[in-house]
């Protein structure tokens, strides 16, 4: 079985590895196509290096652009990609302009689409990333969902027949590099001399919370007057919204650092008093582990970690301040987001439902 990959953002690099580790052990012939959509080195290649991807074997170079523009390049670049290659499967992954784009080009040369991370739904049409996922859900021809809310979203879609509830593959590699970094301090502890939950992590990058210079100023201003130091990884759409608004990332209680290495965010995550975000992955991996998470966002797809406790949703500052100060939520027993072994059942599904 030959299956093409297309990556092209962070939390995708993220996914491919333990997809990638899963293909290989299988005997899987697997492509790696990276649109290029993240390029920065500590959005892209740090991720290849420390998860041992290697490196892809496609890049495409796409770079950044309007939504229009982005996805078209991707499109235009993939028909001779496929068509090359002529894979079992194209595996495309999440919500972003390259998942997009890698599903409507192998729809339309008939190569079978499978979705990784299929169901899931903010219900918020505002959000790029749900157009995405419907889209790429209605066009892929297997739906591997996370979790059961997902498989139930692509049931009240009349998608159910083309769906596979395999867990969370960033179960998978969040556990396996939890592990790797053992009791390993957090290098944010002496570069900014913290103390072991004496400090917040916070990422925001969302058009929604970045675009208006009201907005990014409120949430710059909730986390600058948190009670603690807040560490904002921030991500250089921030950073280019921040500059051209004129709000300073470094204030009062909070400041700015450059992104992470994923080893390196799980070990700041850990010894942190708690995660203050707007990222999808992040709220998950502050609940696997056991870190209380505020959701800097109006809705959330990850509705378990709602649930059980783990996550608030906060939008104003004075919300976000009750979020990272209230008590500690009591351990979870359930696992929505699987067992760490999501990856083969993805390679297993593949090899099912192959034409
Ligand atoms: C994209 C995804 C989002 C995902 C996020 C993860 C879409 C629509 N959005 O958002 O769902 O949560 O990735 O990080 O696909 N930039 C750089 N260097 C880079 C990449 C981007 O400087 O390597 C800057 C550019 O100014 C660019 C801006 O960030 O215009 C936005 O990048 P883009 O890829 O459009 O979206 P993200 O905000 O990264």
């Amino acid at each position: 079985m030959k299956i093409v990959s297309v990556v092209g953002a962070r939390p995708q690099f993220v996914k491919l590895a333990p997809i990638h580790k899963a293909a290989v052990a299988a005997g899987v012939e697997h492509v790696i196509v990276h649109t290029g959509q993240h390029y920065d080195p500590m959005l892209s290649d740090v991720f290849f290096e420390d998860l041992g991807i290697g490196t892809p074997d496609v890049h495409l170079g796409v770079g950044s652009g309007s939504h229009g523009v982005q996805t078209g390049a991707m499109l235009a670049a993939l028909d001779a990609v496929f068509d090359e290659h002529r894979p079992d499967w194209v595996l495309v992954y999440g919500d972003t302009n390259s998942t997009v784009a890698a599903a409507l080009s192998a729809v339309k040369l008939h190569i079978p689409v499978a979705h990784l991370e299929a169901g899931l739904r903010s219900f918020n049409r505002a959000m790029p990333e749900e157009h995405n996922r419907v889209m790429t859900d209605h066009a892929a021809d297997v739906l591997l969902a996370p979790t059961q809310v997902a498989v139930e979203h692509l049931s009240t879609e009349g998608l159910a027949a083309r769906t596979v509830l395999v867990g969370d593959v960033m179960t998978d590699v969040l556990f396996e590099v939890r592990d790797q970094v053992g009791d390993t301090r957090s290098v944010l502890l002496e570069e900014l001399n913290l103390e072991p939950g004496g400090y917040y992590v916070a990422t925001i990058h969302r058009a929604e919370n970045t675009d208006d210079p009201a907005r990014l100023a409120e949430v710059v201003a909730g986390l600058a007057g948190l009670a603690k130091p807040v560490i904002l990884l921030a991500h250089p759409r921030l950073v280019a919204k921040a500059a051209s608004h004129g709000i300073a990332l470094t204030q009062g209680a909070l400041i700015a650092h450059a992104p992470l290495a994923y080893p390196e965010l799980i070990a700041a995550a850990l010894s942190s008093a708690g995660v203050v975000t707007d990222s999808g992955g992040l709220q998950k991996e502050a609940f696997l582990l056991g870190v209380p998470c505020t959701t800097v966002r109006t809705e959330t797809e990850w509705v378990e970690t709602v649930e059980l406790g783990w996550n608030v949703l906060a939008n104003t500052a004075a919300e976000i301040a009750a979020g990272v100060t209230r008590p500690i939520p009591a351990p979870a027993d359930a696992a929505p987001y699987g067992d760490g072994h999501a990856a083969d059942r993805v390679v297993q599904a593949l090899f099912a439902w192959q034409r």
